[in-house]
Order: structure tokens, then sequence, then C-alpha cells
């Protein structure tokens, strides 16, 4: 049996600066090894460590789509030690990744539902995903109503503008970009996610709204989510804790009974607060 400790090694194949700040950067990984590239089955939601070697590793959520495979995509902000060392690399230099790690957003209970997916911040990343895969030729049929709302603090700040510019042209999604503070020809919302959604209303019959951003979007987010009628069952989050193995070995990550790294990071609401009200005890 393979250790699950030890990384496979993946090159850069492209980096792109996503954000006017820099502070957020997507690398596009590609497998060094067919046998590697074959085995990485992933689904959206899901995460892997990534490794610079000599600085240590950090777990990073796919942006990529596993109906694109043979790359994998991360989308990663410049925070700490892996991430500014990763922020140092470039096309050609290689990483360790370990994964595909955690549960990944429920494909198979989505199916002839409604999406609403709401995001903000490097948290978008599998939400950029989850899109792309919904929206893949060979999956479309499979989902309902697609709506996205995504915000940035400005315009310059928003991730993979050439993936929102081609979800903007398609009829079968509602796209909803929102900014703090617009300016400079900006044609979308202005005001923070929950006010937003609030506005927008989406209609939460057959539907499932996955909520995937920083703490404080999260939190407000929530609460109008529930005044529109999405019951507990029906609201994901991605939880981004710290955490250390990844794979429910080391118990860093844990919340009541369970380990964020391998029984999440994706939980319904009412999961939560179950887990939550265990942790109080
Ligand atoms: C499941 C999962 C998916 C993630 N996906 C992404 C992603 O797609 N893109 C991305 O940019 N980041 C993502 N993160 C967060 C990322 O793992 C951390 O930013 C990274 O570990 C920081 O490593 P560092 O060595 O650069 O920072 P460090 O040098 O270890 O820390 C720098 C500072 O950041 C704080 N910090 C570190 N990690 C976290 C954390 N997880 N939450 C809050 N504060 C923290 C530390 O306390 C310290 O103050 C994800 C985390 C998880 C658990
Ligand atoms: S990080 Fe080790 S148990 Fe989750």
């Amino acid at each position: 049996m393979e250790n699950p400790y030890v990384p496979f090694p993946m090159r850069i194949e492209a980096v792109t600066v996503e954000t006017e700040d820099e502070n957020i950067k997507t690398f596009e990984l590609a497998f060094m090894s067919k046998e590697e590239g074959e085995r990485f089955v992933y689904t959206p939601g899901q995460f892997a460590e990534i490794s610079v070697f000599g600085k240590g590793e950090a777990p990073f959520g796919m942006a990529s789509t596993p109906t694109r495979p043979g790359r994998l995509e991360f989308s990663v902000s410049r925070i700490g030690v892996v991430t500014g060392a990763l922020h140092q690399m470039e096309r050609g230099d290689v990483v360790g990744v370990r994964g595909p790690l955690g549960n990944g957003y429920p494909l198979e209970s989505f199916k002839g539902k409604n999406l609403v997916l709401i995001g903000g911040g490097f948290g978008f990343s599998t939400l950029r995903s989850l899109t792309n895969f919904m929206l893949d030729d060979s999956n479309r049929k499979d989902y309902g109503d697609l709506t996205v709302i995504y915000g940035a603090r400005s315009p310059g700040l928003l991730l993979y503008k050439k993936d929102l510019e081609g979800w903007r042209e398609r009829e079968d999604l509602r796209l909803h970009l929102t900014v703090d503070k617009g300016g400079n020809g900006w044609q979308g919302h202005v005001g923070f996610v929950p006010e937003v959604t609030r506005a927008m209303a989406p209609n939460p019959e057959k539907a499932y709204a996955v909520v995937c951003g920083p703490p404080a979007m999260i939190h407000f987010t929530l609460p109008v989510l529930k005044e529109l009628g999405f019951g507990d069952d029906r609201i994901l989050l991605s939880l981004e804790m710290r955490m250390k193995c990844g794979i429910g070995k080391c118990g860093r990550c844990n919340v009541g009974s369970k380990y964020i790294c391998s029984d999440g990071p994706v939980f319904s609401q009412h999961e939560l607060s179950r887990l939550t009200g265990e942790a109080r005890g």
C-alpha cells in the first residue's frame, strides 16, 4: 500500500496573476507520470496538500474541473511561509502533491436540483470548479437552474475573469457579480454578498445553496438564506480551517466527532449545527 504522507511531483505549467494586488495567483500543474494522473480522480470541493520542498505543505481546493483531466489548478492567496514560497515559483518548477483529499460537493444529491453558488475570496475556487463541472456538455442536463453570486472588494480583485466572461454569455446561468466599491465603468452590483443575495432572492424550491468564502461573508449570508426559505440541510458550506495531515490521522482538525479534513471540508449547515453542539458538550 502507498504511503499517504508521500507527495508525488507535479510540474508548474503556467502561473496566472489573478488579482491586481498580485496576492492571488493560479498555478496550473501537470502530472509528471501518466499513472499518477490517471489515479487522481477528484470531485469539485475536494482539496490537495501542496508541498514546496524545504518549506512545508498546505491544503488548497482544486480550482480546476475534473471534466478537463490531465492538469490541476490551484488559486493561492499569499499569506505566509508556504503560500509565500509558492508565489516565488515559476513555470517549470516542481511541487509535491498529496490528494485528492476530503469529501467534495455531493454531486449525486445535486442532480435534478437548482443550485445557488455564493462565494467570495479564494473560497470561490472550488465553486469555479463546481460551476465548470456542471456547465460541461456531458453534465449540464443533470442539473437545474444555476445561479452564481460572487463578490470581491473591488473589480480588480475578482478571480477567473475569462471564465466570468464566458459564463456571462450563457443563457443557462445567472451570474451576479458584486463589489464593495464600484467605479471605472463597473456594471455589476455594488454591495456585500449577503445584501445582493437578499435582493436577488433565489428561489429555495428544489434548490441547494453552496456558500464558500471568508467567515464574515458566511456569517451574514446564512441568515439571509434562512429568511429566503433554504432549510439547513439545503445549505452547504466548505470549511477552510487549519489542518496538518489532511487524512484523518493527526486529530488537529476536529469539530465534535468529525474531522474537517476527511469527513469534510464540505458539510451541510444541519450537520454543522449538530457538530458544534457536540463540541460545546
Ligand atoms: C480545505 C482547505 C482548502 C483551502 N483552499 C485554499 C485555496 O484554494 N487557496 C488558498 O489560498 N488557501 C486555501 N486554504 C488556506 C491555506 O491552506 C492556508 O492559507 C495556508 O495553509 C497558509 O499556509 P502558509 O504556510 O502560507 O501560512 P503560515 O505561515 O502557516 O501562516 C501565516 C498566517 O496565516 C494564518 N493561517 C494559516 N492557515 C490558516 C487557515 N487555514 N485559516 C486561517 N488562518 C490561517 C496563520 O495563523 C498565520 O497567522 C485552504 C485551507 C483548507 C483547510
Ligand atoms: S488534519 Fe489531521 S486529522 Fe485532520
